[in-house]
């Protein structure tokens, strides 16, 4: 994972106002697993994984990674957030920081995807400043477009895969919104 092989991981968990960021525990299988298993959750992403599927990959603990943050609500796991390195699928943006999102539907609308990824993007900034960050998403996800624009992420291009329209948007640490009044 070039682009974060000279940070130190994981990082000290990330503490939001109402949430925790860190890496994933034994604890959250069950979580990832309903992340992962939900058609509500995969409907702009091609559909979900079979659940039965996803248990026999994931027998044990869920894998840690670089770049990969369980959010953490009331001591339970939320959601995740991951910066990959872009494959080059999206236009000019091979070798960037890309960040994903995904969080379990009874999370949805009260502002933590928001706040886990502003926490996310800030940690991102401090470790490798000046980096830009892309996404990808599919034009039609207007909650995941929202998110995007509510984190300062600007249009970079529309291109086609998976079989829809993809919404492709950069996110500069200057260009990024300030905090919350
Ligand atoms: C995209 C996703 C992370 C948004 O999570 P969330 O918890 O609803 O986000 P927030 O509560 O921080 O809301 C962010 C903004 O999006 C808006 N929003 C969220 N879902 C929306 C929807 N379906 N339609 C319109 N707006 C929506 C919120 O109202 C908020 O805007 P506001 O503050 O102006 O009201 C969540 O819906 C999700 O996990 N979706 C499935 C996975 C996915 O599609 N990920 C994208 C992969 S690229």
């Amino acid at each position: 994972m070039a682009f974060l092989e000279d940070v130190v991981w994981p990082p000290a968990p990330l503490r939001t106002e109402r949430l925790v960021l860190r890496e994933p525990e034994v604890r959250d299988r069950t979580a990832f697993l309903a992340l992962l298993a939900s058609p509500e959750v995969h409907t702009y992403l091609g559909g979900p994984r079979p659940r039965d599927e996803l248990e026999r990959e994931m027998p044990g603990a869920p894998t840690r990674r670089p770049g990969l943050f369980v959010v953490e609500r009331d001591g339970a796991m939320i959601g995740q957030i991951t910066l990959t390195e872009e494959s080059g699928l999206l236009p000019r943006a091979a070798g960037r920081a890309e960040l994903g999102y995904l969080f379990l539907p009874e999370a949805w609308g009260r502002g933590y995807a928001t706040e886990a990824c502003t926490a996310v993007l800030d940690w991102f900034t401090g470790v490798l400043p000046g980096r830009p960050v892309v996404l990808a998403t599919q034009t039609a996800n207007t909650g995941s477009r929202r998110l995007a624009a509510k984190l300062g992420f600007v249009e970079a291009g529309l291109f086609h895969a998976y079989g829809a329209e993809q919404w492709c948007g950069v996110w500069s640490p200057a260009a990024a919104p300030g905090p919350n009044p």
